[in-house]
């Protein structure tokens, strides 16, 4: 489980990126953050790996608050995807998987490049489970496509089986059947763990399709919570397009407005 308890953050030059964000998200859930652009999707998500230090409230992995002390702790648990896929690129693909066990193996042992046979075995089998062929292990990262990247970017991220998966924009530069392949190896593999997903998209099908919840941002506010069902698109609308999250609200006298607000598990914020 992974806690949100009145967060903010407010970067030095002002923004407040995040805005009070209280959220529970339960362990195994794939959570699609969605929002326009500057809503506060990657800030709230590099939270939960301390990358981003908040001005105000707490993050709680598990029980356990992330803080100084306990963040390289944490780190273990919680593994990213990234947009840009973050490979580096003159390494073999092999190499690039194994820089997943990094949070726990010395800087000698890194640069020896030196791991363990249950090490190797098993990034062999994370690159066979994302659809990569053991052709692929001595193959320089930087000449994959970008599909190709993506999946050596799962198979790092489930190297220390992760309670925890950051996803942020994991499919922004891929064209739509492969962006479904990639999300689909994210649940996958995250279920199988039974690992929490926290994903930011900008694509709003592929948030239907994949989100057991939806996260609606806008200005660092959490202004939609609720299932993929209830997300419709006069929510949408309201996300991306409306003046203010308010004006999505039917009258209280206006029983036939064609959103419906009443579903429950729906909470406008
Ligand atoms: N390091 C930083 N320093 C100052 N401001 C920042 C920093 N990182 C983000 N911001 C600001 O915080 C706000 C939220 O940014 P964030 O990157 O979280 O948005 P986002 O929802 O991920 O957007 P996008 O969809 O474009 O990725 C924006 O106004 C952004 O300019
Ligand atoms: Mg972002």
């Amino acid at each position: 489980m992974i806690r949100f308890e009145s967060l903010n953050k407010v970067w030095p030059d002002g923004t407040h990126a995040i805005r009070d964000v209280s959220l529970e998200v339960p362990r195994g859930q794939f959570c699609v953050i969605l929002g326009p652009s500057g809503a506060g999707k990657s800030t709230l998500l590099r939270a939960v790996n301390g990358l981003m230090q908040p001005s105000s409230g707490r993050v709680v992995i598990d029980g356990t608050e992330l803080s100084v002390k306990t963040q390289s702790a944490l780190r273990r648990r919680v593994a990213m995807v990234h947009q840009h896929f973050n490979l580096t690129n003159r390494m073999s693909v092999a190499a690039n998987v194994l820089a997943g066990l990094l949070p726990t193996v010395s800087t000698m042992r890194a640069m020896s490049g030196w791991f363990r046979p249950e090490h190797r075995q098993k990034a062999c089998e994370l690159l066979a489970q994302v659809g990569l062929s053991p052709a692929h292990l001595k193959r320089r990262a930087g000449d994959l496509s970008g599909g190709q990247q993506q999946r050596v970017g799962i198979a790092r991220a489930f190297m220390l089986d992760p309670e925890v998966v950051l996803a942020d924009e994991p499919v922004a530069s891929l064209d739509p059947k492969i962006s479904s392949d990639i999300l689909s190896l994210i649940r996958d593999a995250a279920r199988e763990r039974n690992a929490t997903v926290l994903c930011s998209l900008h694509q709003v099908e592929l948030a239907r399709e994949f989100g057991d919840r939806i996260v609606g941002m806008r200005d660092g506010q959490v202004v939609f919570d609720g299932s993929p069902e209830a997300f419709t698109d006069e929510c949408v609308e309201s996300l991306y397009h409306g003046a203010v999250w308010d004006d999505a609200q039917p009258e209280e006298d206006d029983a036939d407005s064609s959103v419906d607000l009443s579903t429950t598990n729906v909470s406008l914020i």
